[in-house]
Protein backbone atom coordinates (compact mmCIF):
# COMPACT_ATOMS: atom_id res chain seq x y z
CA UNK A 1 0.00 0.00 0.00
CA UNK A 2 1.32 4.02 -0.80
CA UNK A 3 0.63 5.85 2.61
CA UNK A 4 0.63 9.31 2.75
CA UNK A 5 2.41 10.84 6.30
CA UNK A 6 1.53 14.74 6.61
CA UNK A 7 4.40 16.94 8.60
CA UNK A 8 7.63 17.17 9.47
CA UNK A 9 9.29 16.65 12.13
CA UNK A 10 11.00 14.08 14.26
CA UNK A 11 7.90 12.67 15.04
CA UNK A 12 7.12 12.03 11.57
CA UNK A 13 10.48 10.65 10.30
CA UNK A 14 9.57 8.29 13.75
CA UNK A 15 6.27 7.37 11.79
CA UNK A 16 7.45 7.22 8.57
CA UNK A 17 9.89 4.68 9.80
CA UNK A 18 7.76 2.54 11.25
CA UNK A 19 5.56 2.50 8.92
CA UNK A 20 8.60 1.32 6.68
CA UNK A 21 8.57 -1.96 8.36
CA UNK A 22 4.82 -3.05 7.81
CA UNK A 23 5.25 -5.36 5.01
CA UNK A 24 2.23 -4.07 3.86
CA UNK A 25 3.89 -1.17 3.17
CA UNK A 26 5.23 -0.27 -0.42
CA UNK A 27 5.40 3.66 -1.04
CA UNK A 28 5.62 6.38 1.68
CA UNK A 29 5.10 9.78 0.73
CA UNK A 30 5.75 12.57 3.23
CA UNK A 31 4.31 16.05 3.03
CA UNK A 32 6.49 18.22 3.27
CA UNK A 33 9.50 15.83 5.29
CA UNK A 34 12.47 16.41 6.21
CA UNK A 35 16.28 15.77 5.14
CA UNK A 36 15.77 12.36 7.18
CA UNK A 37 12.54 11.27 5.73
CA UNK A 38 13.76 11.29 2.51
CA UNK A 39 15.57 8.66 2.92
CA UNK A 40 12.42 6.51 4.10
CA UNK A 41 10.33 7.49 1.35
CA UNK A 42 9.40 10.34 -1.01
CA UNK A 43 9.28 13.81 0.20
CA UNK A 44 6.51 16.00 -1.46
CA UNK A 45 6.63 19.28 -1.26
CA UNK A 46 2.99 20.63 0.70
CA UNK A 47 2.79 22.23 3.41
CA UNK A 48 0.79 20.13 6.47
CA UNK A 49 -0.99 23.54 6.60
CA UNK A 50 -2.47 23.17 3.11
CA UNK A 51 -5.04 20.89 3.22
CA UNK A 52 -6.44 22.04 -0.46
CA UNK A 53 -3.10 20.82 -1.68
CA UNK A 54 -3.05 17.62 0.11
CA UNK A 55 -6.34 16.30 -0.73
CA UNK A 56 -5.31 17.14 -4.24
CA UNK A 57 -1.85 15.02 -3.81
CA UNK A 58 -3.63 12.24 -2.15
CA UNK A 59 -6.29 12.12 -4.36
CA UNK A 60 -4.06 12.07 -7.82
CA UNK A 61 -1.46 9.83 -6.44
CA UNK A 62 -3.88 7.14 -5.16
CA UNK A 63 -2.80 7.17 -1.40
CA UNK A 64 -3.93 4.18 0.51
CA UNK A 65 -3.69 5.30 4.33
CA UNK A 66 -2.97 8.61 5.42
CA UNK A 67 -1.49 9.59 8.79
CA UNK A 68 -1.80 13.62 10.04
CA UNK A 69 1.08 14.52 12.33
CA UNK A 70 0.77 18.09 13.89
CA UNK A 71 -2.63 19.25 15.42
CA UNK A 72 -3.06 22.17 13.21
CA UNK A 73 -4.56 20.44 10.08
CA UNK A 74 -6.81 18.05 11.98
CA UNK A 75 -8.54 20.89 13.94
CA UNK A 76 -8.87 22.70 10.86
CA UNK A 77 -10.73 18.98 9.85
CA UNK A 78 -8.44 17.70 6.97
CA UNK A 79 -9.87 14.17 8.65
CA UNK A 80 -13.06 14.83 7.40
CA UNK A 81 -12.27 16.28 3.81
CA UNK A 82 -10.27 13.33 3.32
CA UNK A 83 -13.57 11.45 4.28
CA UNK A 84 -15.36 12.89 2.14
CA UNK A 85 -13.18 12.10 -0.45
CA UNK A 86 -13.05 8.32 0.10
CA UNK A 87 -8.86 8.36 1.36
CA UNK A 88 -8.48 6.16 4.01
CA UNK A 89 -7.38 8.63 7.08
CA UNK A 90 -5.64 7.99 10.86
CA UNK A 91 -6.88 10.76 13.06
CA UNK A 92 -9.80 12.35 14.89
CA UNK A 93 -12.09 14.53 13.09
CA UNK A 94 -12.85 18.30 12.94
CA UNK A 95 -15.65 17.91 16.13
CA UNK A 96 -13.19 15.33 18.01
CA UNK A 97 -9.73 17.24 17.47
CA UNK A 98 -11.82 20.00 19.61
CA UNK A 99 -10.45 18.08 22.66
CA UNK A 100 -7.29 19.83 21.64
CA UNK A 101 -8.19 22.39 19.74
CA UNK A 102 -10.27 24.20 22.36
CA UNK A 103 -8.74 24.16 26.05
CA UNK A 104 -12.55 24.96 27.65
CA UNK A 105 -13.87 22.30 25.58
CA UNK A 106 -11.55 19.71 27.26
CA UNK A 107 -12.23 21.01 30.63
CA UNK A 108 -16.49 21.44 30.30
CA UNK A 109 -16.36 18.02 29.06
CA UNK A 110 -14.42 16.77 31.81
CA UNK A 111 -16.31 18.62 34.51
CA UNK A 112 -19.47 16.89 33.05
CA UNK A 113 -18.09 13.79 33.14
CA UNK A 114 -16.33 13.75 35.97
CA UNK A 115 -12.75 13.25 34.42
CA UNK A 116 -10.33 14.27 37.17
CA UNK A 117 -8.47 17.51 36.33
CA UNK A 118 -7.53 20.91 38.38
CA UNK A 119 -10.29 23.04 39.90
CA UNK A 120 -10.55 26.16 37.67
CA UNK A 121 -13.06 28.78 35.96
CA UNK A 122 -13.46 29.67 32.40
CA UNK A 123 -13.41 33.37 31.33
CA UNK A 124 -14.81 35.42 27.94
CA UNK A 125 -14.41 38.70 29.34
CA UNK A 126 -10.83 40.25 30.47
CA UNK A 127 -12.02 42.28 33.06
CA UNK A 128 -13.49 39.03 35.18
CA UNK A 129 -10.38 37.19 34.36
CA UNK A 130 -8.22 40.40 35.76
CA UNK A 131 -10.94 40.62 39.32
CA UNK A 132 -10.47 36.56 39.69
CA UNK A 133 -6.33 37.02 39.17
CA UNK A 134 -6.30 39.77 41.79
CA UNK A 135 -7.10 37.59 44.44
CA UNK A 136 -6.17 33.87 43.43
CA UNK A 137 -3.63 31.98 45.14
CA UNK A 138 -0.04 31.69 43.80
CA UNK A 139 1.11 29.94 41.71
CA UNK A 140 -1.58 29.91 39.16
CA UNK A 141 -2.45 28.96 35.83
CA UNK A 142 -3.55 30.90 33.05
CA UNK A 143 -4.05 29.08 29.55
CA UNK A 144 -5.23 30.43 26.27
CA UNK A 145 -8.70 28.85 24.72
CA UNK A 146 -6.95 28.01 21.43
CA UNK A 147 -4.18 25.95 19.92
CA UNK A 148 -1.12 28.45 20.54
CA UNK A 149 1.68 26.54 19.33
CA UNK A 150 2.86 25.23 23.06
CA UNK A 151 3.14 28.61 23.96
CA UNK A 152 -0.77 29.42 25.22
CA UNK A 153 0.24 27.83 29.35
CA UNK A 154 1.46 30.25 31.99
CA UNK A 155 2.36 28.91 34.79
CA UNK A 156 2.58 32.34 37.21
CA UNK A 157 4.38 32.15 40.11
CA UNK A 158 3.57 35.94 40.74
CA UNK A 159 0.29 38.63 39.92
CA UNK A 160 2.22 40.96 37.93
CA UNK A 161 3.46 37.76 35.81
CA UNK A 162 -0.57 35.71 35.67
CA UNK A 163 -1.56 39.94 35.01
CA UNK A 164 1.16 40.06 31.91
CA UNK A 165 -0.04 36.86 30.48
CA UNK A 166 -3.63 37.46 30.88
CA UNK A 167 -3.45 40.56 29.52
CA UNK A 168 -1.13 39.03 26.54
CA UNK A 169 -3.60 37.04 25.41
CA UNK A 170 -6.82 38.79 26.08
CA UNK A 171 -5.78 42.02 25.13
CA UNK A 172 -3.23 42.28 23.18
CA UNK A 173 -4.18 38.85 20.93
CA UNK A 174 -1.11 37.50 20.92
CA UNK A 175 -2.23 34.44 19.82
CA UNK A 176 -5.19 35.91 17.93
CA UNK A 177 -8.77 34.42 18.42
CA UNK A 178 -7.04 31.63 20.57
CA UNK A 179 -7.14 33.66 23.22
CA UNK A 180 -11.10 34.96 23.34
CA UNK A 181 -11.60 33.13 26.18
CA UNK A 182 -8.88 31.81 28.95
CA UNK A 183 -8.92 29.56 31.51
CA UNK A 184 -7.39 29.99 35.22
CA UNK A 185 -6.51 27.47 37.30
CA UNK A 186 -4.90 26.04 40.33
CA UNK A 187 -1.34 24.80 40.15
CA UNK A 188 -1.11 21.16 40.51
CA UNK A 189 2.20 19.73 41.58
CA UNK A 190 3.12 15.98 41.22
CA UNK A 191 5.13 14.48 38.28
CA UNK A 192 4.28 14.50 34.70
CA UNK A 193 3.59 11.81 32.45
CA UNK A 194 1.91 11.68 29.13
CA UNK A 195 0.46 8.68 28.16
CA UNK A 196 -1.38 8.24 25.03
CA UNK A 197 -3.88 5.93 23.65
CA UNK A 198 -5.48 4.41 20.46
CA UNK A 199 -9.03 4.98 20.18
CA UNK A 200 -11.66 3.70 17.46
CA UNK A 201 -14.38 5.19 18.92
CA UNK A 202 -15.02 2.31 21.17
CA UNK A 203 -11.61 0.61 22.38
CA UNK A 204 -8.98 2.30 24.00
CA UNK A 205 -6.03 0.64 23.97
CA UNK A 206 -2.89 2.86 25.65
CA UNK A 207 0.45 2.53 24.45
CA UNK A 208 3.63 2.57 26.90
CA UNK A 209 4.09 5.87 28.92
CA UNK A 210 6.30 8.41 28.13
CA UNK A 211 7.93 11.81 29.71
CA UNK A 212 9.09 14.91 28.01
CA UNK A 213 10.94 17.32 28.57
CA UNK A 214 10.01 20.70 27.41
CA UNK A 215 12.50 23.40 28.45
CA UNK A 216 15.60 24.29 27.06
CA UNK A 217 17.85 24.02 29.61
CA UNK A 218 19.15 21.54 32.38
CA UNK A 219 17.54 21.27 35.46
CA UNK A 220 13.69 22.44 33.56
CA UNK A 221 15.55 26.20 33.72
CA UNK A 222 14.90 28.65 30.96
CA UNK A 223 11.71 28.78 28.07
CA UNK A 224 9.70 26.34 27.00
CA UNK A 225 10.02 24.50 24.02
CA UNK A 226 9.00 21.84 21.21
CA UNK A 227 10.41 19.36 23.80
CA UNK A 228 14.20 18.46 24.32
CA UNK A 229 13.94 14.72 24.90
CA UNK A 230 11.91 12.39 26.47
CA UNK A 231 12.13 8.77 27.56
CA UNK A 232 10.20 5.52 28.18
CA UNK A 233 8.87 4.03 30.95
CA UNK A 234 9.24 6.30 33.88
CA UNK A 235 9.67 3.94 36.90
CA UNK A 236 7.14 6.20 38.93
CA UNK A 237 4.20 5.64 36.57
CA UNK A 238 3.63 1.49 37.30
CA UNK A 239 1.33 -0.64 35.60
CA UNK A 240 -1.11 0.38 38.47
CA UNK A 241 -1.28 4.28 37.80
CA UNK A 242 -1.79 3.52 34.18
CA UNK A 243 -5.02 0.88 34.94
CA UNK A 244 -5.96 4.10 36.91
CA UNK A 245 -5.21 6.42 34.06
CA UNK A 246 -7.10 4.03 31.92
CA UNK A 247 -10.26 3.50 34.02
CA UNK A 248 -11.02 7.00 34.71
CA UNK A 249 -9.55 9.26 32.14
CA UNK A 250 -8.94 7.54 28.67
CA UNK A 251 -12.04 5.39 29.22
CA UNK A 252 -14.49 7.81 30.46
CA UNK A 253 -13.33 10.44 27.86
CA UNK A 254 -13.65 8.46 24.65
CA UNK A 255 -17.09 7.35 26.09
CA UNK A 256 -18.21 10.73 26.93
CA UNK A 257 -16.95 12.00 22.98
CA UNK A 258 -19.69 9.38 21.76
CA UNK A 259 -22.00 10.55 24.11
CA UNK A 260 -21.41 13.62 22.71
CA UNK A 261 -22.01 12.88 19.03
CA UNK A 262 -18.06 12.88 18.35
CA UNK A 263 -16.58 9.42 18.76
CA UNK A 264 -12.81 9.92 19.43
CA UNK A 265 -10.76 7.64 16.54
CA UNK A 266 -6.99 8.28 16.62
CA UNK A 267 -4.31 8.83 18.99
CA UNK A 268 -5.56 10.56 22.42
CA UNK A 269 -3.15 11.72 24.63
CA UNK A 270 -3.47 12.89 28.12
CA UNK A 271 -1.03 14.98 29.83
CA UNK A 272 -1.01 13.91 33.60
CA UNK A 273 0.33 15.32 37.04
CA UNK A 274 0.41 12.47 39.26
CA UNK A 275 -0.19 14.39 42.14
CA UNK A 276 -0.79 13.46 45.67
CA UNK A 277 -4.54 12.76 45.01
CA UNK A 278 -4.58 11.37 42.39
CA UNK A 279 -3.46 11.35 38.84
CA UNK A 280 -5.22 14.61 36.99
CA UNK A 281 -5.46 15.89 33.49
CA UNK A 282 -3.16 18.76 32.71
CA UNK A 283 -4.03 19.14 28.56
CA UNK A 284 -5.37 16.37 25.71
CA UNK A 285 -3.94 15.95 22.50
CA UNK A 286 -5.78 14.84 19.43
CA UNK A 287 -2.13 13.02 17.98
CA UNK A 288 0.89 11.38 18.80
CA UNK A 289 2.84 13.97 21.17
CA UNK A 290 6.64 15.17 20.06
CA UNK A 291 9.26 13.66 21.24
CA UNK A 292 7.20 10.80 22.92
CA UNK A 293 6.94 9.20 19.52
CA UNK A 294 10.38 8.84 18.72
CA UNK A 295 10.76 7.06 22.31
CA UNK A 296 7.39 5.23 22.15
CA UNK A 297 7.38 3.68 18.51
CA UNK A 298 10.90 1.68 18.74
CA UNK A 299 9.07 -0.35 21.87
CA UNK A 300 6.12 -1.00 19.72
CA UNK A 301 5.85 -4.52 18.59
CA UNK A 302 2.67 -4.68 16.34
CA UNK A 303 2.90 -3.85 12.91
CA UNK A 304 1.60 0.17 13.32
CA UNK A 305 -0.13 -0.03 9.93
CA UNK A 306 -2.25 -2.97 11.14
CA UNK A 307 -3.44 -0.65 14.45
CA UNK A 308 -4.16 2.26 12.43
CA UNK A 309 -6.17 0.50 9.70
CA UNK A 310 -8.09 -1.70 13.08
CA UNK A 311 -8.65 2.03 14.41
CA UNK A 312 -10.12 3.21 11.25
CA UNK A 313 -12.62 0.63 10.54
CA UNK A 314 -13.32 0.14 14.52
CA UNK A 315 -12.14 -3.24 15.14
CA UNK A 316 -9.30 -2.45 17.86
CA UNK A 317 -10.72 -5.16 20.45
CA UNK A 318 -9.79 -7.43 17.72
CA UNK A 319 -6.21 -6.59 17.76
CA UNK A 320 -3.62 -7.49 19.77
CA UNK A 321 -0.74 -5.31 20.81
CA UNK A 322 2.72 -5.56 21.74
CA UNK A 323 5.22 -4.00 23.26
CA UNK A 324 9.16 -4.46 23.91
CA UNK A 325 9.87 -4.32 27.91
CA UNK A 326 13.55 -2.46 26.71
CA UNK A 327 13.56 1.14 27.70
CA UNK A 328 13.90 4.12 25.84
CA UNK A 329 15.88 7.31 26.02
CA UNK A 330 15.66 10.27 23.45
CA UNK A 331 17.77 13.70 23.65
CA UNK A 332 16.86 16.39 20.70
CA UNK A 333 19.78 18.07 19.64
CA UNK A 334 18.88 21.78 18.75
CA UNK A 335 20.56 24.88 17.18
CA UNK A 336 22.32 27.59 19.07
CA UNK A 337 19.92 30.12 20.41
CA UNK A 338 16.59 28.24 20.13
CA UNK A 339 13.72 28.46 21.14
CA UNK A 340 14.96 32.01 19.88
CA UNK A 341 16.23 33.08 16.67
CA UNK A 342 18.84 30.60 15.36
CA UNK A 343 21.02 30.16 12.18
CA UNK A 344 20.54 27.83 9.42
CA UNK A 345 22.31 25.79 7.01
CA UNK A 346 25.47 24.27 8.79
CA UNK A 347 26.26 20.84 7.59
CA UNK A 348 25.48 18.43 10.12
CA UNK A 349 28.78 15.53 10.27
CA UNK A 350 28.82 12.23 12.47
CA UNK A 351 25.24 10.40 11.26
CA UNK A 352 27.03 7.59 9.71
CA UNK A 353 29.49 7.38 12.62
CA UNK A 354 26.72 6.69 15.01
CA UNK A 355 26.57 2.83 16.48
CA UNK A 356 24.22 1.04 14.40
CA UNK A 357 21.20 0.42 16.96
CA UNK A 358 20.90 4.39 17.12
CA UNK A 359 18.36 6.22 15.84
CA UNK A 360 18.28 8.86 14.75
CA UNK A 361 15.03 11.05 13.81
CA UNK A 362 15.21 14.20 11.69
CA UNK A 363 13.24 17.78 12.38
CA UNK A 364 15.14 20.79 11.29
CA UNK A 365 16.93 19.12 8.16
CA UNK A 366 17.33 19.53 4.85
CA UNK A 367 19.19 17.75 2.11
CA UNK A 368 21.23 20.59 0.34
CA UNK A 369 23.24 21.17 -2.84
CA UNK A 370 23.92 18.78 -5.82
CA UNK A 371 25.52 16.34 -3.42
CA UNK A 372 22.50 16.29 -1.20
CA UNK A 373 24.40 16.88 2.25
CA UNK A 374 22.22 17.10 5.14
CA UNK A 375 22.18 20.43 6.52
CA UNK A 376 20.58 22.01 9.59
CA UNK A 377 17.11 23.87 8.79
CA UNK A 378 15.15 24.45 11.65
CA UNK A 379 15.64 25.22 15.69
CA UNK A 380 15.34 21.39 16.94
CA UNK A 381 17.43 19.60 14.78
CA UNK A 382 17.35 15.63 15.48
CA UNK A 383 15.85 13.31 17.97
CA UNK A 384 18.55 10.49 18.34
CA UNK A 385 17.12 7.62 20.50
CA UNK A 386 18.69 4.44 22.47
CA UNK A 387 17.63 1.33 23.34
CA UNK A 388 18.97 -0.57 26.89
CA UNK A 389 17.66 -2.84 29.20
CA UNK A 390 16.72 -0.30 31.21
CA UNK A 391 16.74 3.22 30.82
CA UNK A 392 19.66 4.32 33.27
CA UNK A 393 21.82 1.71 30.66
CA UNK A 394 19.56 3.46 26.88
CA UNK A 395 20.70 6.79 28.86
CA UNK A 396 24.39 5.56 29.40
CA UNK A 397 24.40 4.58 25.58
CA UNK A 398 22.49 7.57 24.01
CA UNK A 399 25.00 10.37 25.95
CA UNK A 400 27.87 8.17 25.00
CA UNK A 401 26.94 8.50 21.27
CA UNK A 402 25.78 11.47 20.97
CA UNK A 403 28.92 13.71 20.78
CA UNK A 404 29.65 12.10 17.65
CA UNK A 405 27.24 14.19 15.79
CA UNK A 406 28.54 17.11 15.16
CA UNK A 407 27.06 20.71 13.57
CA UNK A 408 27.95 24.71 14.12
CA UNK A 409 25.81 25.39 17.23
CA UNK A 410 24.98 22.16 18.24
CA UNK A 411 23.48 22.05 22.07
CA UNK A 412 21.27 19.38 23.80
CA UNK A 413 20.59 18.94 27.97
CA UNK A 414 22.62 16.60 29.71
CA UNK A 415 20.08 15.41 32.16
CA UNK A 416 17.05 13.79 29.64
CA UNK A 417 16.34 10.80 32.23
CA UNK A 418 18.51 11.31 35.09
CA UNK A 419 15.87 10.99 38.07
CA UNK A 420 16.04 7.50 36.60
CA UNK A 421 19.66 6.59 37.07
P1 LIG B 1 -0.08 22.46 27.37
O1 LIG B 1 0.29 23.66 26.54
O2 LIG B 1 -1.54 22.33 27.60
O3 LIG B 1 0.61 21.27 26.83
O4 LIG B 1 0.54 22.66 28.82
C1 LIG B 1 1.91 22.90 28.91
C2 LIG B 1 2.46 22.52 30.24
O5 LIG B 1 1.97 23.39 31.25
C3 LIG B 1 2.09 21.14 30.75
O6 LIG B 1 2.87 20.15 30.18
C4 LIG B 1 2.37 21.29 32.24
O7 LIG B 1 3.75 21.16 32.51
C5 LIG B 1 1.97 22.74 32.49
N1 LIG B 1 0.62 22.82 33.08
C6 LIG B 1 -0.57 22.86 32.44
N2 LIG B 1 -1.59 22.94 33.31
C7 LIG B 1 -1.03 22.94 34.54
C8 LIG B 1 -1.55 22.99 35.88
N3 LIG B 1 -2.86 23.08 36.14
N4 LIG B 1 -0.67 22.94 36.91
C9 LIG B 1 0.66 22.88 36.68
N5 LIG B 1 1.20 22.84 35.45
C10 LIG B 1 0.39 22.87 34.40
N1 LIG C 1 5.25 16.58 24.00
C1 LIG C 1 4.21 17.52 23.99
C2 LIG C 1 3.37 17.51 22.80
O1 LIG C 1 3.55 16.73 21.88
O2 LIG C 1 2.46 18.31 22.75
Amino acid sequence: MKVLIIGQGAREHALAWKMSLSEKVREIIIAPGNGGTAAVGKNLDVQASDIKGLVTAAVKEKVDLAVIGPEAPLTEGIVDIFEKNKIPVFGPTKQAARIEGSKVFARTLMEKYGIPCARGEVFDSFSAAKKRLETAELPIVVKADGLAAGKGVIVAGTREEALKALSDIMEKKIFGAAGDRVIIEECLTGRETSLLAFSDGETVVPMVPACDYKRIFDNDQGPNTGGMGGYSPPSFFDSRLQENVVKTVLEPVVKAMETEGCPYKGVLYAGIMVTPAGPKVLEFNARFGDPETQVILPRLKTDLVDIMEAVISGKLDKIRIEWSPEACVGVVLASAGYPGSYRKGFPIRGLKELDGDILAFHAGTKQAGTKGETVTDGGRVLTLVAKGAGVAEARTRLYRELPKVQFQGAFWRKDIAAREN
